[in-house]
Order: C-alpha cells, then structure tokens, then sequence
C-alpha cells in the first residue's frame, strides 16, 4: 500500500517536472519541490494541480490521495483516460474550485461527497461512463458558473434543485445516445430552466422534454442566453400563448438556435420572431414542419445559416429567403418543395440579393424546369440539387465556379443539354480561360 502510494507521487513530481506548464509563477501557490524525495506535507499545500492529457500518466483510476490535498482549488485530470470511480475522498476538497474529471472512462454513480463541494465554480464530468440520476443536492453548488454532464449515462428525471445554479451560465446535460430506438433515459419538465437567469450557453441533447409544455416561456425568461441548443427532446409544438412574451427585444442575445430532430410546427414561428434582432443560425431540421415555407422568415435579418431539412415543406421557395442578405448557408433537402424561381428573382430586387450565399442545398426535392441562372449567387460554393426533375441545363452561367460546376456535372445525366453547355465543358482548359 505504501509502496503504491510512493509510486504515485514519484509519478506526480515526475510530471511535475516534465510538464512545465506547472511552474511557480503560473500556478501561484505551488509549494510542490520536484525533488525525488517529497512527503505529504509538502503537497498539502499543493493548490493547483493540472495533469489533463498527459500522454506520461499511466493510471488506470484517480488516485485517492488526490482526495487528501486539502488546499486544492483548482484540479484538472482531464484526459487521462482513467477507469475506475471518482474517489469518495474528493469531499474533502472544500475548496475546490475548478474540478474537470472529462473525458475518462468514469464508471459508476456521482459520488454524493461531490454534491458537497459547495465552493466549486467550474464542474465538468463530461465524456465518461457514469450512470444514476441528477439528484435534488446539486443545488448545494450554488456557485457554479460552468456545468457539464455531457455524454455519460445518465437517467431519470433532472433535480428541480437545479434551479438553485443562479449564477450557471453553462449547462449541457446531454447524455450518451446509442439506442437508436427512441428510449430517453434522462427526462426532464424543465421547470428549473427559468431560474438560472445568468445562463449563456443551454445544450440539452437525447432528454425527453415532452413534458415540457411551456419550455418557450422558460428560455424567454434566459435573458442573457447566447447559444441554446434543444435537438432530438421529443419537442411537441408549443401550446404557450405568445402574449405574456417579453417583448423587449433590444435586450435579447439568443444568437444560436438548434432545435433539429423534434416534432415541432410551424407554430413555432411566433415564437422566434421575438429574435429577429440576434438570430445567426437556426436549425430547426428534422421536425413536423409542413405546408410552404411561411414569408416570416424573411424577418430574420441577420441569419448567416438556415437548416428546414427534412421536414413536409411544399411550393416554391418565397421570394423573402432571398431577401435575408446575411444568408450565407441554406439547407432545405429532403422536403417536397416545387420551384425556386422567385427565390432567384430576388436576387435582382432591390436588397443585397443572395451575394452571401455560400452553401446552397436543395437536393431531395420535387424541383423541377431547367437549371437556374445563378449568376448572381456570386459567392456560391457548394451547391447541391441533385434528386429533383430539373428538366434541362438551361443557360446555366457558373461554369467558372470549380464546385458548382461539379455539382452540375453530377446531375448530367439526368439533364437535357439542348444548347451543349455541359458538352463543352470537357477539359480544364475552358475553365482556365473564363476564370482568369
Ligand atoms: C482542463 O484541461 C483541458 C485540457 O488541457 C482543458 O481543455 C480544460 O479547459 C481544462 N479545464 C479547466 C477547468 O481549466
Ligand atoms: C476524507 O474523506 C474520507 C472519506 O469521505 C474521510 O473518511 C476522511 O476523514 C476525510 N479526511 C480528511 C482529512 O478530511
Ligand atoms: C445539500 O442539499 C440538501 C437538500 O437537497 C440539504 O439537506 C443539505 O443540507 C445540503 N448539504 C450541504 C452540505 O449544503
Ligand atoms: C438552494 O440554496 C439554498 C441556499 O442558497 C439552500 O439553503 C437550499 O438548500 C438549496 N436547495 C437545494 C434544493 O439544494
Ligand atoms: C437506458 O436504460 C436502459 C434500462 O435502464 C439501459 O438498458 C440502457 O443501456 C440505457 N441506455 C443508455 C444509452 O444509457
Ligand atoms: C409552466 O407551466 C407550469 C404548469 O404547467 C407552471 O406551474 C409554471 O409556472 C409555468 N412556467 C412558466 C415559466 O411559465
Ligand atoms: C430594454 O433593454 C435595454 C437593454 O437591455 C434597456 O436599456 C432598456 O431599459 C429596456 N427597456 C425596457 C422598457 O425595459
Ligand atoms: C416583417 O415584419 C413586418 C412587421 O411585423 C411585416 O409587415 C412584414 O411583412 C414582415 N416581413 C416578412 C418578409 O415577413
Ligand atoms: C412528398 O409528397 C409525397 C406525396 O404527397 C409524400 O408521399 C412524401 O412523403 C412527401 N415527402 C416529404 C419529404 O414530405
Ligand atoms: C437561354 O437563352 C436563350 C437566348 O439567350 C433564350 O432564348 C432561352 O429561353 C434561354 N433558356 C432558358 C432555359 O433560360
Ligand atoms: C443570368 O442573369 C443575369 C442577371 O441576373 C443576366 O445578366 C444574365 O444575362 C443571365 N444569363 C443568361 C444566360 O440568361
């Protein structure tokens, strides 16, 4: 036993050395000497102790004695690949500040001497193999500011306690999803969520929210959320009425929006109109989205990225998802959708046009005509329009473009090429000449 305990510090201080991102002058407190011969008095005064990714550390489990440092504010083993169970012995660490344990291989429950730690400011367990529930004592950690439970495998119903974290600002409690078959093992009605009103930066990925009948009007109360991400939670359209909505909307953030894989409508719209002035990016991809594409979209102003992929949607592609100039990726395959001459048209509105566009994915759907002129995509990258019934290469202008010329080629054989675009295509030469 003692013998295995040397061994460990011997390994320590030897770290300690090789590794010199722990020296005096960062780390501040470190009353570690890298002698060969050190004694536990010396460490307990140890602080800080970083050994995240350390290809030297060979340990197969935290060891307990980390437990026994008493002074440590700040401890990282991120990274080491550790099995095992995180030590009972960490309830020791009153003043532990900064604990990162991600991505191990951590078995076993959460010991509750962790919920005890009630100075901790930075918690991060992600990346594990840990089971059991969230349970009511989180909310003993009410000075944590950082939270990640990500990817282990967690179950049951998420603590109310969680309410208590006021000052978290950033909370991903996303468990591992492997079943493929519809089974959340971790569910929630988020009536904790309106209560942390610091957050910033939400992930909830693979929990069943179908109990949550009012999540808009939690996360509207999340006056400083940034980045909000709610993907495959068994979301049901919203039954919230719009009108108890904050409506300052200058003082809103929400930036970032990925509600993907849900079985969300477009009553959802609503909703996200009061973003209009902060929205960067929405995915609402893989939902219950039916019927044309509503005008409203064209609201959203400052959107650089826009996924309804794999939804119901049907007719043309308005006029106003042209109008959003800041566009700079819009994917709609896989859906139904007929035609996209008004869309193209915009582009010789009065507006910016699509000069942003970048990525343009339309594939999957019921497109049909001759190929569209896109010379005023003049930004245009990647475009993909394959599985549609385009009918002929038309005068297809963007041969110039690398990308979407291969794109074009892939279709090839299902195009009818009746001015012989495509056919004088055939060597680099050409493209060398219009690129110049
Ligand atoms: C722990 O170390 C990892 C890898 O070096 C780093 O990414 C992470 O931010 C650190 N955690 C904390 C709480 O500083
Ligand atoms: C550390 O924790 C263990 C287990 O929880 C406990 O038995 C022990 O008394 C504690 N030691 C100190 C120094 O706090
Ligand atoms: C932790 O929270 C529980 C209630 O959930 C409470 O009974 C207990 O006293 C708290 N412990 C500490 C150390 O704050
Ligand atoms: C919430 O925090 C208060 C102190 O801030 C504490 O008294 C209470 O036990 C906590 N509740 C839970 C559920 O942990
Ligand atoms: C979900 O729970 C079931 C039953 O407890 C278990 O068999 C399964 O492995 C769990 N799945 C995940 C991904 O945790
Ligand atoms: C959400 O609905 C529940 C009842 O279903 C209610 O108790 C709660 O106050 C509502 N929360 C918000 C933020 O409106
Ligand atoms: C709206 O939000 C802004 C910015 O946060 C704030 O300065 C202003 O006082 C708010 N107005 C109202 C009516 O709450
Ligand atoms: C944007 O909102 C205004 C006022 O709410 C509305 O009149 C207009 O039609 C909307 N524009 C689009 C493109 O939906
Ligand atoms: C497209 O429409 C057809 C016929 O109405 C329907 O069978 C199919 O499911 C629809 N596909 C999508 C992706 O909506
Ligand atoms: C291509 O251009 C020719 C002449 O410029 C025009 O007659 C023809 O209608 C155009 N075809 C398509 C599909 O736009
Ligand atoms: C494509 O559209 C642009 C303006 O949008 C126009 O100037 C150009 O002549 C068109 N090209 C063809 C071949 O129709």
């Amino acid at each position: 036993m003692a013998m295995r305990f040397l061994n460990y510090l011997v390994l320590l201080l030897l770290l300690l050395q090789v590794h010199g991102s722990i020296s005096e002058a960062e780390a501040g407190n470190i009353m570690v000497k890298c002698t060969i011969n050190p004694s536990l008095a010396e460490l307990r005064h140890l602080n800080y102790l970083d050994l995240s990714n350390n290809i030297f550390l060979d340990i197969n489990h935290i060891p307990e004695f980390i437990g026994y440092l008493t002074h440590l504010k700040y401890l990282n083993l991120s990274g080491l690949n550790c099995g095992g169970r995180i030590p009972y012995e960490f309830g020791n660490l009153s003043r532990l500040q900064y604990l990162d344990l991600s991505f191990n291989s951590l078995r076993g429950r959460i010991p509750h001497q962790v919920w005890h730690l009630t100075s901790l400011v930075h918690l991060d367990l992600g990346a594990n193999k840990l089971q059991g529930r969230i349970p009511h004592e989180i909310g003993n950690l009410s000075s944590l500011q950082h939270l990640g439970l990500v990817g282990n495998y967690l179950t049951g119903t998420i603590a109310h306690g969680l309410g208590n974290l006021t000052h978290l600002q950033y909370l991903n409690l996303s468990p591992i999803y492997v079943d493929g078959n519809g089974v959340y093992n971790l569910t929630s009605d988020l009536e904790w969520l309106s209560h942390l009103s610091s957050l910033k930066n939400l992930h909830l990925a693979h929990v069943d929210l179908s109990s949550a009948s009012n999540w808009t009007e939690q996360v509207s109360n999340l006056l400083q959320l940034e980045e909000l991400t709610i993907s495959d939670c068994n979301l049901l359209p919203t039954t919230s009425s719009f009108s108890s909505m904050p409506t300052n909307i200058t003082s809103n953030s929400l930036a970032v929006v990925d509600l993907s894989l849900n079985k969300l409508t477009f009553s959802i719209i609503p909703w996200l109109l009061s973003y209009t002035t902060s929205l960067t990016m929405l995915d609402l991809s893989g939902n219950h989205l039916s019927g044309p594409i509503p005008e409203a979209f064209g609201n959203f102003s400052f959107l650089e990225e826009l996924n309804l992929g794999d939804n119901q949607l049907e007719g043309e592609m308005p006029r106003s998802l042209g109008e959003i100039c800041s566009l700079k990726r819009l994917v709609l395959h896989r859906n139904n959708l007929t035609g996209l001459q008004d869309f193209v048209s915009s582009s010789t509105g009065p507006r910016c046009g699509l000069k942003s566009i970048q990525r343009l994915d339309l594939a999957e759907n019921q497109i049909t005509g001759p190929f569209p002129n896109l010379s005023q995509f003049s930004s245009l990258q990647i475009l993909y329009l394959q599985d549609n019934h385009l009918s002929d290469v038309g005068n297809a202008t963007v041969k110039c473009k690398d990308r979407e010329r291969r794109a074009l080629l892939a279709l090839k054989q299902d195009l009818i090429d009746n001015n012989g675009v495509l056919s004088s295509w055939g060597n680099g030469e050409e493209q060398k000449e219009c690129c110049k």
